[in-house]
């Protein structure tokens, strides 16, 4: 079987999850990696034994230049997702994976989103929480109607300071600069253009609808754009006379004192739905496999419905297998045909939801996020 030549141009943090769908498969290869510091090279190819023959590269334009790969996965700091991805679309790639936020802004978005149709090549922005198991199992239950109509969303994200990663001031610190990190805060977004991406599309994804209007309170503490409020209403669907007008609202903590014991970030996640027939609860998603999970008082999912409560935990909780389901993915996409999730213009609106989130907290006022258009 011909193989399929996989290049990845960032080895920082995220690099360790990304690699992981990529490893012990007859059909890939891993044949380049590029960052600007030759240390981390070495130590990716070292951690996860990628043997002597991967190429290296300080610049990406060089590696694309003299690489002929199919699959181009790119791991960078969000100013450099679209300038890299429009260079590649030069040349002969099947595939690129961007990991999210998609881009700075919404003209970026299209940019890479025309660049990528004219030359053929398959857009993926790189999203996990789709692909974790308990958000899948979630989300399959929801279709089949088993709260019946969904009509409200609650998306609690816990920062804590301690108890996951040792993560290096680097991967950090551009994050706090608005020029690199987007998002439009004086003090960066770490929190709501980066991590909000997930929560904002989680948003869209598992109640399968648009938003209508967005208002949030961003606040600042520790250099962090949060704790925050951000609350918004979806659009009602076209084809029914009848349908609860549905809310959502997604709330950031932070508890710089607290230990959450997680294999990834200290962060944690909580999810409550509500439907015209029962509640549904996903508990954890960063953390999950913890100490947490393990207690009886934590079960992936529970369902309430007809008065009686069902809990379900028989799947996978390590917040890893997100990242290797949504490669698989990918990688099927390339071989067999289908639709990236997500695909380019799923990024964009998410970029869209996101941002109207961001300026509502600045000027004080109701969104729409299609009305974001730069
Ligand atoms: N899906 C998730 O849950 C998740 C989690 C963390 C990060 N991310 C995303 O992944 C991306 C990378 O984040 P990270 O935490 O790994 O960042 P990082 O800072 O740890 O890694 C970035 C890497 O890019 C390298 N780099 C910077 N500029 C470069 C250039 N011009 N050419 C070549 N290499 C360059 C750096 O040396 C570094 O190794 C971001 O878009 C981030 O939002 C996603």
């Amino acid at each position: 079987m011909e193989k399929l030549k996989v290049g990845i141009i960032g080895c920082g943090v995220i690099f360790d999850l990304n690699i992981l769908g990529y490893l012990n498969r007859d059909d890939i290869e891993i044949t380049c990696l590029c960052d600007s510091k030759e240390r981390h090279i070495k130590e990716k190819i070292e951690k996860f034994n990628l043997g002597s023959d991967v190429r290296h590269y300080h610049d990406y334009k060089e590696m694309l230049d003299v690489e002929n790969i199919d699959i181009l996965e790119i791991l960078l700091p969000h100013h450099l997702h679209c300038e890299v991805t429009l260079y590649a679309t030069q040349k002969n790639i099947l595939g690129i994976s961007v990991q999210k936020p998609m881009a700075h802004s919404i003209k970026d978005c299209d940019k890479m989103i025309n660049a990528c149709k004219n030359n053929n090549i398959k857009l993926k922005i790189f999203e996990n929480f789709t692909f974790y198991p308990p958000i899948m199992r979630a989300k399959q239950l929801l279709e089949e109607g088993i709260i019946g109509e969904v009509n409200s969303i609650h998306i609690k994200t816990l920062e804590a300071s301690k108890g996951g990663w040792d993560i290096t001031t680097t991967t950090w610190i551009w994050r706090l600069d608005p020029k690199l990190c987007g998002g439009g805060l004086e003090c960066g977004s770490p929190i709501i253009f980066d991590d909000g991406f997930h929560k904002f599309w989680l948003a869209i994804h598992l109640i399968g609808a648009k938003i209508e209007k967005v208002y949030s309170w961003i606040d600042r503490f520790n250099n962090l754009d949060a704790p925050a409020y951000i609350m918004w209403k979806y659009a009602p669907p076209q084809d029914s006379d009848f349908f609860v007008p549905t809310y959502g609202n997604m709330e950031y903590n932070y508890s710089p004192n607290m230990t959450l014991p997680s294999p990834y970030y200290p962060e944690d996640e909580f999810i409550s739905i509500t439907g015209s027939e029962g509640i549904m609860w996903i508990n954890q998603a960063t953390a999950g496999g913890n100490t947490m999970s393990k207690s009886e008082f934590f079960p992936a999912i529970v369902i309430f419905r007809d008065g009686k409560i069902e809990t379900i935990s028989d799947m996978e909780r390590d917040w890893k297998y997100g990242f290797i389901n949504s490669t698989h993915h990918f990688i099927e996409a390339i071989k067999n045909g289908g639709d990236p999730i997500l695909s380019g213009e799923e990024g964009k609106y998410t970029t869209q939801f996101a941002l109207a989130a961001l300026k509502s907290s600045m000027l004080g006022k109701e969104i729409n996020p299609k009305d974001i258009k730069e």
